[in-house]
């Protein structure tokens, strides 16, 4: 049995949710006072928002440390797994993901943490796997990013057996492998209702794809561009039918400036992601990311630069309601899932997707029409 009642597994066809606003700036790197405070204040507004319109779910990022820049982008952050408990008891219907980084997180210490969080939930948590790639902040904790993606993916499946293992074993269990060595291991309560809640991973890399194909409800990735992402969707899961007997849905992640006109759109971003962008900054995620990270083919990274300042390089819904609701809905035939998006300052620009850009999902059939208030 899953649960059935969190919004991941429910009835619209197309899942929409909200990504990093627990950390400062968002996902926009940019110097323009209007952008995101990510106050615990503002997350609160942002989820009543979120849970009123039936949004399905709220994605927080991992950071330890910010980019530098006049702003420090991503300086600031909520620790996702308190920010998560904090959401869930303010939410009724809105799924929350906490992210574990396999890396800094014992797997007894997480299966303690979210079967908690489960409680608290009522079957609304999400869990979200990252598997490594920010390297300053594996120094920061003194450990060793491995150079190897087979490796970080192997502690990953690793560190997912173990809590499952943990989340399934009624009495004490022994574990060794060369990455965790656990004498009597024991975990009480269990998950909500006995049951995983769903599981995602971030990752592009093959290893990561693979890793999800096997291991996770859910595969986030980036797409370049929409051909390119239909063919992804179609190998993942092509790869999880045949190789493990079993489905995942993959959603990829996107940046948005909805705006009554095309025009106002495009000024906008010019505005924020070119004239006022935090270059500094951008140029150090940029380098850390080529070098760490397989998100972005490296002959391309370069090329995206804008994209990252507008939004850390994810693909970029930018228009009026109906081209953003256009392009959501072609996203939606290449066979993704749903998508996370971000905003320069979502409770200003929130409001504006919900009144224009969701009716127009409902009526393409990639949403069941609900009453909303904002
Ligand atoms: C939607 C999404 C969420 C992510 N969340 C985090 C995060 O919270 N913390 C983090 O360090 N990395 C995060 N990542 C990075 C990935 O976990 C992964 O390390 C990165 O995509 C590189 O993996 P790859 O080289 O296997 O493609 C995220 C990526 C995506 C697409």
């Amino acid at each position: 049995m899953r649960q059935t009642e969190n919004g991941m597994f429910g009835e619209n066809p197309f899942k929409l949710g909200i990504f990093s606003p627990n950390c400062s700036g968002g996902m926009a790197i940019t110097t323009v006072p209007e952008r995101w405070d990510a106050s615990w204040g503002n997350n609160v507004k942002l989820a009543a928002v979120l849970d009123n319109v039936g949004i399905e779910f709220v994605l927080p990022i991992a950071r330890w440390a910010g980019y530098g820049g006049s702003t420090d982008f991503q300086g600031s952050s909520l620790e996702t797994v308190t920010w998560a408990t904090g959401i869930l008891a303010k939410t009724k219907t809105l799924t929350v993901f906490a992210t574990a980084q396999t890396a800094f997180f014992h797997p007894l210490v997480a299966a303690k943490q979210f079967a908690t969080i489960g409680e608290i939930a009522d079957g609304r948590f999400g869990l979200n796997v990252v598997c490594g790639w920010n390297q300053p902040e594996y120094e920061m904790f003194g450990l060793k990013l491995s150079d190897s993606h087979d490796e970080r993916y192997a502690l990953g499946s690793s560190w997912l057996n173990v809590m499952k293992k943990a989340w399934s074993k009624d009495g004490p269990f022994d574990w060794k492998d060369s990455f965790f060595n656990i004498k009597n291991g024991q975990c009480s309560p269990k998950p909500f209702l006995n049951d995983l809640p769903p599981i995602m991973n971030a990752g592009s890399s093959a290893q990561g794809q693979s890793f999800a194909a096997q291991n996770c409800d859910f595969l986030f990735t980036v797409m370049l561009d929409i051909p390119s992402g239909s063919e992804m969707v179609k190998n993942i899961q092509a790869i999880s039918k045949r190789e493990y007997q079993r489905m995942i849905d993959v959603f990829t992640t996107t940046y948005v400036v909805c705006r009554p006109t095309m025009s106002e759109a495009l000024e906008y971003h010019h505005h924020y992601a070119v004239d006022h962008a935090d270059w500094p900054a951008v140029d150090k995620l940029m380098e850390l990311m080529g070098m760490h990270a397989h998100s972005f083919p490296r002959d391309q990274i370069a090329s995206l630069r804008t994209h990252f300042a507008g939004g850390h390089g994810v693909y970029p819904l930018i228009g009026d309601p109906d081209t953003v609701a256009d392009e959501i809905e072609r996203i939606a035939m290449a066979g993704f899932g749903g998508i996370s998006m971000s905003f320069v300052n979502y409770l200003k620009e929130l409001p504006f997707f919900i009144q224009e850009v969701i009716p127009r999902l409902e009526n393409k059939g990639l949403r069941i029409p609900t009453k909303r208030q904002i």
